[in-house]
């Protein structure tokens, strides 16, 4: 095992909302990803989701018992989709954030929406 520095890891790719894993953490997956427009609407039914946002700006709508909530996280912002809640991530302009989650944790979670093609339903890349 070497340091991995997120740039590099973020500089070695393009593809929008396509994860890389940088590192493993027991049995979770730390990935990179850089996103911009719209994600789909799915749903984890067994873990929670932890994002924290590298650069840029997340919108992540959520489909809550109490009606549908979009937050806002700037740079330098985490937030945790609970397990469970539809969600729907969002960029309005190129953004990176990093995502731990269990490994295997498909992106488009148990349950989605159609996929649109900018879209990459995966479980995460190993960084080349
Ligand atoms: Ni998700």
């Amino acid at each position: 095992m070497e340091p991995i520095a997120l740039s590099a890891a973020l500089a070695s790719f393009t593809e929008p909302w396509s994860p890389r894993i940088v590192t493993a953490v027991n049995d979770y997956d730390v990935r990179v990803a850089k996103v911009e427009g719209d994600h789909v609407w799915h749903v984890h039914d067994h873990t929670d989701e932890f994002f924290l946002v590298l650069d840029g700006e997340l919108h992540i709508s959520l489909r809550e018992p109490a009606g549908e909530r979009t937050v806002v996280l700037p740079k330098g912002s985490v937030f945790t989709v609970p397990r469970g809640i539809e969600h729907k991530p969002y960029a309005p302009a190129p953004t990176a954030i990093l995502l731990f989650e269990p490994t295997g944790t498909l992106t488009v979670g148990d349950r989605h929406d159609d996929v649109p093609d900018h879209v990459d339903a995966t479980t995460g890349h190993a960084l080349r």
